[in-house]
């Protein structure tokens, strides 16, 4: 198979707890599935506060303990994104608004709430970074997975 490669980019608020994970873990799902070579994956944030840092120790952690290998550090999306990608994920509703606020008119990426994908019905991936514990981070890594797969099996319909 040839072609270009799907291109496909995770949202949250400041890109240190739920978009690294949901990149992590679509990452992982991608490379399981041999279909690393089809796929560009990147993560980005709506907000500035965090630009070049690694994740959230926790969100980190998570990805440890799970096998997910992650390397990448916030940026925060820019215009150019919303004609780049084919899909840009937000994690949650205010994630959505502030994707379509900042799409410029008639851009490429169809922005989908990452959960919409979860066949268990969770919607929302909530933040967990005011948290005093690590498990909103494991709660998150379980929904990425679920979404990856979920999305995946849809892909070729949307
Ligand atoms: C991916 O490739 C490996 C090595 O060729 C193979 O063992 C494995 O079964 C493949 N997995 C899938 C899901 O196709």
């Amino acid at each position: 198979m040839s072609g270009e490669k799907k291109k496909a980019l995770f949202i949250c608020l400041g890109n240190i707890c739920r978009s690294p994970i949901a990149e992590g873990v679509f990452q992982k799902t991608v490379n399981d599935m041999n279909l690393s070579d089809q796929w560009e994956i990147d993560s980005a944030a709506i907000g500035s506060w965090h630009v070049g840092n690694s994740p959230d120790w926790r969100a980190l952690d998570t990805m440890k303990k799970h096998d997910v290998p992650y390397d990448n550090h916030a940026r925060q999306i820019i215009s150019e994104d919303f004609n780049h990608y084919d899909f840009i994920f937000g994690m949650d509703e205010e994630n959505m608004r502030d994707l379509k606020k900042r799409a410029p008119k008639g851009s490429k990426a169809k922005l989908l709430m990452f959960g919409d994908f979860d066949p268990q019905g969770d919607r929302i991936i909530r933040d967990p970074y005011y948290d005093s514990d690590a498990k909103g981070f494991e709660k998150c890594y379980q929904q990425s997975v679920r979404c990856s797969k979920g999305f995946l099996e849809k892909v070729d319909t949307l």
